[in-house]
């Protein structure tokens, strides 16, 4: 079945040229005005808005239902790049692709038939993702590898919005890179303590997609920390 977007790919203009995607997570957004955050990261370049399931058992934190991934819908054009911390997801999948996520990554550690799941969110119609936690190695998605289309490395363990960078993850998402046989799938991406420090390194080490919310939606103007981290990750590539 064809995906329904393609966040990944380069947007026009691009030449060809590496292109990282930036995806602000709405976890750090202010839910009240969260139409106008939106509109403003979109307008500011943003690649595609990611956002946080938690289910309170996977993780010790609650955030938000298919209601909301709705309304977020309603409000951007951006792809949606679901982020489920969520035990046992699969009765949820169905609920959150019609609800218009585009993409659904799920955790290997939440997963009892990860291959099972991963063709349930393709026959969907979204692409296809798997998050790893710190402690899991990105090798135990060997298997699994040519079938996902995104490899999330997870740079804090996953529940909460803010927390400090674990330095390990540029070495993880090194070893994702090498391990793919495809030079664009899966895209590598990484969440959690993602900032104009953490950025760079990140891209050093190959990440395709940079995943970050306090940086963006915790800065005074979401809009302008997009452009400011887009203009490190652009330093960071150097000249092509
Ligand atoms: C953490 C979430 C992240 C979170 C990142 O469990 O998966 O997406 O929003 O927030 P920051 O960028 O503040 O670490
Ligand atoms: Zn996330």
């Amino acid at each position: 079945m064809d995906v329904k977007r393609t966040p990944w790919n380069p947007p026009p203009g691009t030449g060809g040229r590496r292109h990282v995607l930036i995806a602000p997570s709405v976890l750090a957004a202010d839910f009240a005005h969260l139409a106008r955050q939106l509109e403003a990261v979109e307008r500011a370049g943003a690649d595609a808005i990611h956002v946080d399931v938690m289910d309170g058992r996977f993780v010790p934190n609650l955030s938000l239902g298919p209601a909301v991934v709705a309304a977020i819908r309603r409000s951007t054009a951006l792809p949606l790049d679901l982020h489920l911390m969520v035990e046992d997801p699969d009765p949820f999948l169905a609920p959150f692709a019609e609800a218009g996520a585009d993409a659904i990554t799920v955790h290997w550690e939440a997963c009892r038939h990860l291959e099972r799941t991963i063709s349930a969110i393709h026959e969907l119609g979204c692409l296809a993702g798997v998050a790893v936690n710190p402690a899991t190695p990105v090798a135990f998605l060997s298997e699994i590898l040519p079938e996902i289309d995104w490899l999330l490395v997870m740079s804090v363990n996953p529940g909460f919005g803010g927390q400090p960078f674990w330095p390990r993850a540029r070495h993880k998402v090194e070893q994702a890179v090498s391990l793919r046989q495809d030079r664009d799938r899966p895209r590598v991406a990484v969440d959690g303590g993602v900032d104009e420090g953490t950025a760079p390194g990140l891209v050093r080490a190959g990440a395709d997609v940079l995943v970050a919310g306090t940086a963006i939606f915790g800065a005074p103007d979401p809009g302008e920390a997009v452009v400011r981290l887009r203009r490190i990750v652009t330093e960071a590539l150097g000249p092509t």
